[in-house]
């Protein structure tokens, strides 16, 4: 039986040899040292053997099985160890390939087009100053010298909120009085920029929300000349050297004298197209001289102080210099619009 037994147990161990993958290897326990493997009948047939043999007998038996798992358990390490080697060495990543680049934002064209007012006003001394779109209509129209029932509203109608007298503003203007109440003695030179609100039909040429850029200078010598050098600067740096522009009587509540100004339709050079409506001039602002009514409302006294101020709409300009038809595209939220810019 001793003899039988070590035979198995070499068989065994040169078995365990060939084994390749932890398939066979299982194959392999099952046979040798599984509950009807090999190994068992010897365990079984101890109780046939004379009870002086059974001793040693079991001794041997128990050797050998110890022998047998412990080989086992040196083969499945190897063989695990092999087999992670190999999944990693197949599923490495190579470090030298290309990255896939996260898809980035990019700024709005009503953003971008902000930031060049902003950085072309900054070099002429105007800081940005915000206001809320949030408005009363006491600082929208009121102060603006907008009494209640002035037809003027009618080109301001908005939305207005639950609570009486709040409203979205419809111009940047009220932002005067607020930067006037706040730095009021001192000498102003601000660009309000923001969002505007219209009650008006959407169409490709108005939309009822957009922006616009307020500017107001306010101190004890400004004359109309530093309101037609400001804009003359600024459409220069905007839309080009040799900009011509031309100042047209106009009326808002707030200036006195007003002015609506233009500059030659770049599109045409001024020859007349479908764009400057065969005029050959483009609007490109509402501007005047500061009413003494609007001074007084912000703290200034309209004796001792003069002023400018102008205000401009920013989407119609981006839609110029980039071509753009349709003034609805800005807030469409379509992607296919927003990634050309
Ligand atoms: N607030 C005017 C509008 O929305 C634009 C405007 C005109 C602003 C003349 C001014 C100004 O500051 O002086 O149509």
């Amino acid at each position: 039986m001793l003899d039988q037994l070590s035979a198995l147990e070499a068989e065994a161990l040169a078995a365990l040899e060939t084994v390749a993958d932890s398939g066979a290897l299982q194959a392999w326990h099952q046979r040798y040292l599984g509950k009807r493997g090999a190994l068992t009948p010897f365990l079984r047939g101890m109780g046939q053997l004379p009870p002086e043999e059974r001793p040693e007998a079991g001794q041997a038996v128990n050797r050998a099985k110890l022998a047998l798992t412990e080989a086992y358990e040196t083969r499945e390490a190897a063989l695990q160890a092999a087999e992670r080697a190999r999944s990693l060495s197949a599923k490495a990543v190579d470090v030298s390939l290309p990255g896939r680049p996260p898809s980035v934002g990019r700024l709005h064209p009503s953003t971008q087009t902000l930031r060049r007012v902003y950085s072309i006003f900054a070099d002429m001394g105007f800081q940005v100053y915000r206001a809320p779109d949030v408005e009363t209509d006491e600082l929208n129209f009121e102060l603006l010298n907008i009494p209640p029932h002035h037809p003027a509203r009618d080109m301001w109608d908005t939305f207005y909120t639950t609570r009486e007298g709040v409203l979205l503003r419809t111009h940047t203007s009220p932002g005067q009085i607020r930067a006037m109440r706040e730095y009021c003695p001192e000498p102003i030179r601000v660009i309000l920029p923001g969002l505007c609100y219209r009650y008006e039909q959407v169409t490709a040429r108005s939309e009822m929300m957009f922006f616009q850029v307020e500017g107001l200078a306010v101190g004890k010598r400004i004359t109309m000349t530093d309101l037609k050098g400001t804009m003359a600067e600024y459409a220069r740096r905007m839309f080009g050297e040799n900009r011509k522009m031309r100042f047209r009587a106009s009326h808002f509540p707030f200036t006195e004298p007003s002015v609506e100004v233009d500059m030659d339709c770049i599109l045409c050079e001024g020859k007349g197209c479908r764009v400057c409506k065969y005029t050959g001039w483009l609007e490109i602002s509402g501007a005047g001289m500061v009413h003494p009514v609007v001074l007084r409302n912000g703290g200034y006294d309209p004796a001792v102080y003069s002023g400018f101020a102008f205000g401009m709409g920013v989407e119609r300009p981006a839609m110029l210099v980039h071509g753009i038809d349709d003034i609805r595209y800005f807030f469409g939220n379509d992607m296919r619009f927003l990634r050309q810019f």
